[in-house]
């Protein structure tokens, strides 16, 4: 972007290649492949509600893809996670079969590609639409880490904070009573905001003692995987951009930007900017 070879848009110069490349180089899948998975984890995650069939028929491609790996017919990285999961299996006390293996590749896939990449696109907006607390990283990129989680805390991932739970017996709170095995959704992105434990909920403010507890990767044994790959990989953009393109700035009306909304995920689907050279 900075040569000048590719639009300055921010999205799909620059973010868009963060995450599937780290997707990449973790599972030890070849590069080029971005291009055939890209777009099945982007109809997953981003279809609209309607599109039952497109999703379907996308999860099952991902699927198949990774499970190739797993069974040696396409050939992978041999230090990425897959083969060396595979080839020391048989020394594990509980070794995964094929397919819950693939299972777990499958949330690494989407979850490490689209979920990563819509928070991180939207801090990145976020920032670049309050122009004071991008100086703010500018001048003090040591405070880059809090700046991220403080962004976490408040972006919403999409439009489901979490995975449904099901209730395992009768549950009082102080609303009422759920039944035992009901299917709850509950909602971290309200917790995230609670007044008493974040005082002015909705000002970013990174130097809030209690930054971290915050609930934006779930709760619990299926809480998010990939909680510190996602901070690295948005310290690590933002620390690029501040050393790299202190003048950054959007170059449209925020109002004006494209939207992507789909089922489980929202972000804008553009983000143009200018810098000086
Ligand atoms: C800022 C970025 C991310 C956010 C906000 C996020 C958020 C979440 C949330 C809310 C859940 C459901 C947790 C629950 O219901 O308790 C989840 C699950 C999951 N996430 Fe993430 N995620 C992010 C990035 C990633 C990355 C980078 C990876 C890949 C390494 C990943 C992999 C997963 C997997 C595999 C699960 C399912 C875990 C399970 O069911 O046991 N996520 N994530």
């Amino acid at each position: 972007m900075l040569e000048g070879k590719r639009a300055p848009d921010l999205s799909a110069s620059v973010l868009e290649d963060v995450t599937s490349t780290a997707v990449c180089h973790i599972l030890g899948i070849p590069l080029q492949d971005r291009s055939t998975f890209q777009p099945w984890s982007r109809i997953v995650q981003i279809a609209p509600p309607d599109d039952v069939p497109g999703i379907e028929v996308a999860v099952k491609a991902s699927y198949n893809y990774l499970m190739e790996f797993v069974t040696g017919h396409r050939k992978g990285v041999p230090d990425g996670f897959i083969r060396r999961y595979v080839d020391n299996r048989a020394k594990m006390q509980e070794p995964l079969g094929n397919a819950d293996f693939v299972g777990v590749l499958l949330g690494i896939l989407l979850g490490g590609g689209h979920n990563a990449l819509s928070v991180m696109t939207k801090c990145v907006y976020a920032l670049l639409c309050a122009p004071s607390l991008w100086a703010r990283i500018v001048r003090q990129p040591s405070e880059i880490g809090t700046m991220t989680e403080e962004l976490i805390r408040l972006i919403p991932i999409g439009k489901l904070s979490t995975f449904p739970r099901i209730t395992t017996r009768e549950v009082v709170t102080s609303v009422g009573t759920i039944p035992k095995d009901s299917v709850v959704y509950a909602n971290a992105f309200l917790a995230n905001r609670d007044p008493e434990v974040f005082p002015e909920p909705l000002t970013i403010d990174p130097d809030r003692i209690n930054t971290k507890s915050h609930l934006q990767f779930g709760y619990g044994i299926h809480s998010c995987m990939g909680p510190a790959l996602a901070r690295l990989e948005i310290s690590i953009v933002l620390n690029a951009l501040v050393s790299m393109t202190p003048s950054l700035r959007l170059n449209a009306d925020p109002v004006t930007l494209r939207w992507i909304n789909g089922t489980v995920l929202r972000r804008p689907d553009e983000l143009p900017v200018r810098f000086d050279a």
